[in-house]
C-alpha cells in the first residue's frame, strides 16, 4: 500500500514540475519537428500576388496539348531555343518541365557532359517525360519532383532556369523565386515565356496570361531584373532575368 502510494506521489510531482516547466503535454521532439519542417515547407497558398490573381495548376489531362502537333506553328519553340543560347556542358533547369516538351530538345544542346533538371510537382508529368525521354534515347534528365512552394535545386549550380507558361501558375511565387534565384551560379539567368496579356488576338484564356508590367513587378520584388527580351514571338513574352546583387530579401510577405 505505501509503495502504491509513494508511486502515486512521484506522478503527481511529475506532473507538477512538467506543467511549471513547460515539459507537459507537448508531441515529442522528434514530432515537433517533423510539423514544424512541413509548415516550413508549405506555407498556405496564395489566391493572389501583387495584384494578379493566381491560375489553378493545369493537370495531367492537359498533358497531349503540350505536345500537340501545332505547337511549333503557334508559339515557334524553335525560335525560343536559338534564343536561349544553350551550350554543350551547360546545367540546365526546366521548371513545370510537364511532359517534357522543353527538357527533351534542351538536353540534346547541353549534352554530351550537361544536363537539365527537370522539376514538376506532379509524379505523373515526370513519369511522362521519362517515357519519352526514354523512346528518344535521352540519358542526361534528371527529374525532380518539387513542391508548391520549393523547386527542391541545388544551389548555386545552375546556368539558366527556364520557365514556359508556369510561373502564373505559382501558388508560392515568393518562395518558388527565392530557391530559384538560391540555384543560378553567379552569372545565371531566368528565362521565362508567358503568354501575352497585352494581346487580345491570343487564343489563351486571359487568368493564364501575363503583362510585361506585372512581370517586372513580381521579380524585382523578388531581387530579380531585367537583362534582355526578345519580342518575336507569336504568342509569348521571352524575358531574362539575372539576379539583382543589391538587393536584400525580406520576410515573406502574407498570402
Ligand atoms: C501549363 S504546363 C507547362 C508545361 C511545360 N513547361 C511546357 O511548356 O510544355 C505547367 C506545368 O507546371 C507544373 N507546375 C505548376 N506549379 C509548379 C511548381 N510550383 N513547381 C513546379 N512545377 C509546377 C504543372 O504541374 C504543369 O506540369
Amino acid at each position: 500500500m505505501a509503495a502504491v502510494l509513494r508511486k502515486l506521489l512521484w506522478v503527481l510531482l511529475w506532473v507538477v514540475s512538467a506543467l511549471f516547466t513547460g515539459t507537459a503535454w507537448t508531441p515529442s521532439k522528434a514530432l515537433a519537428q517533423r510539423n514544424d519542417e512541413s509548415r516550413q515547407a508549405i506555407p498556405p497558398a496564395r489566391t493572389k500576388y501583387l495584384g494578379r490573381t493566381i491560375a489553378p495548376t493545369m493537370g495531367i489531362r492537359g498533358a497531349p496539348w503540350l505536345i500537340r502537333e501545332t505547337r511549333e506553328e503557334e508559339e515557334r519553340p524553335s525560335e525560343v531555343m536559338k534564343q536561349l543560347g544553350l551550350k554543350p556542358g551547360m546545367v540546365v533547369c526546366d521548371i513545370g518541365c510537364g511532359n517534357g516538351f522543353y527538357s527533351l530538345m534542351m538536353a540534346k544542346e547541353v549534352a554530351p557532359d550537361g544536363k537539365v533538371l527537370a522539376v514538376d510537382i506532379q509524379q505523373e508529368m515526370l513519369h511522362l517525360l521519362e517515357l519519352r525521354g526514354r523512346e528518344q534515347g535521352v540519358t542526361n534528365i534528371e527529374p525532380i519532383l518539387g513542391t508548391i512552394a520549393d523547386p527542391k535545386l541545388p544551389a548555386g549550380e545552375v546556368d539558366l532556369v527556364l520557365m514556359v507558361d508556369v510561373y502564373h501558375e505559382f501558388s508560392h511565387p515568393e518562395q518558388m523565386l527565392a530557391g530559384i534565384r538560391k540555384s543560378l551560379k553567379p552569372e545565371g539567368l531566368i528565362a521565362l515565356l508567358e503568354y501575352r496579356e497585352e494581346d487580345r488576338t491570343v487564343p489563351i484564356l486571359p487568368l493564364h496570361k501575363m503583362s510585361k508590367r506585372q512581370i517586372l513587378k513580381e521579380y524585382k520584388a523578388n531581387g530579380l531584373r531585367l537583362t534582355k527580351q526578345y519580342d518575336g514571338l507569336p504568342w509569348q513574352h521571352l524575358m531574362f532575368f539575372e539576379r539583382d546583387p543589391d538587393w536584400r530579401p525580406k520576410n515573406f510577405s502574407r498570402p
